[in-house]
């Protein structure tokens, strides 16, 4: 098979059984150098989520599949989203419109980047220990929220909190919208569309401020795989350098956190960068799980000292 041909039915005559079409996926998937990384860490992940769609199987049910002979429209719903997902690169998460995060599902299509921040595994455990008791916390800022997830993550681990999340893009609050709407937290999440914080900077003070802003410099941009750029570009890059976001947030946010408050971004591979632009702001890098470590966690009073 061409690399950019449809799959022939003479490829696939012989499978009969869920397991068979899986198996025959992943092999494919690998061979033709899909890239993974927006949501999904490998082809078996993402063609268990293809069959999930095809089959109308919750992913703890797939097992139900495995051996069995699959439904003429079963298959072919699975052959093609498995001929999108390699002759067109169309993301998993597009194809079937939802991504997970925290084991929550959000609603995705190509308006938003598909969510994967290392915020997921900091909001629960490690920003806690920087902030007072989590019932006292009142107010909190999501910046760049794109899909609302990590707006919606920030309000169910502070039951207490109003949530201000913003984004440039009115396409991405629109899909952000129907989340806080799916999770009944329309009360609590309120969205914003403007550059930054800036709509934010007449309204009363937060106890946390957070970004995933966009962070790649255009060099890195233009490397990545076409997948990737199936994503809107604004929600990957900012500016030559991949700063831009961040440098207005740093001036923006100190105005805007209460005196106990902290501010974290998270930066990608600008963690050398931003240390060159800001050799004099105390900064703490927060530890995941990968190793990477590319989320800044600054002080209230240490972001006083930025002009
Ligand atoms: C990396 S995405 C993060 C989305 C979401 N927080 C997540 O983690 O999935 C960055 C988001 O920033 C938004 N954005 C880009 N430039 C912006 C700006 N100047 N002000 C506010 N949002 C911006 C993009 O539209 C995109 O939704």
């Amino acid at each position: 098979m061409s690399s950019r041909s449809r799959l022939r039915s003479t490829e696939t005559k012989k499978l009969r059984t869920g397991g068979d079409y899986l198996d025959f996926a992943n092999r494919l998937l690998h061979a033709k150098g899909v890239a993974h990384g927006q949501g999904f860490l490998n082809e078996q992940e993402e063609s268990l989520t293809l069959m999930s769609a095809a089959t109308g199987l919750a992913w703890e049910k797939l097992p139900q599949c495995f051996k069995r002979e699959l439904t003429e429209k079963e298959r072919s719903r699975f052959v093609e989203l498995l001929d999108r997902r390699i002759l067109e690169r169309i993301p998993t998460a597009y194809l079937i419109g939802e991504a997970w995060l925290g084991g929550l599902k959000f609603t995705v299509d190509e308006r938003v980047i598909i969510p994967r921040s290392y915020f997921v595994e900091l909001i629960p455990e490690i920003i806690p220990q920087w902030l007072p008791p989590v019932k006292t916390i009142k107010r909190v800022a999501d910046i760049c929220t794109g899909s609302g997830c990590l707006a919606i993550l920030l309000a169910k681990y502070f039951p207490s909190a109003e949530v201000d999340a913003t984004d440039l893009s009115g396409e991405a609050l629109e899909v952000a919208k129907i989340n806080v709407k799916k999770h009944r937290l329309e009360k609590r999440v309120k969205l914003f569309k403007t550059d930054t914080m800036t709509a934010l900077m007449s309204g009363k003070n937060y106890d946390l401020i957070i970004s995933n802003p966009p962070y790649e410099p255009e060099s890195v941009y233009k490397k990545l795989p076409e997948e990737f750029k199936k994503e809107p570009k604004m929600s990957l890059v900012s500016e030559k350098d991949g700063l831009g976001v961040i440098r207005k947030l740093l001036k923006q946010a100190g105005k805007k956190l209460n005196p106990t408050g902290v501010l974290l971004i998270e930066v990608g591979g600008l963690r050398k960068a931003i240390h060159k632009n800001w050799p004099k702001l105390p900064m703490v890098w927060l530890a995941t799980q990968d190793g990477l470590d590319c989320v800044c966690l600054i002080t209230a009073r240490d972001l006083q000292k930025i002009k």
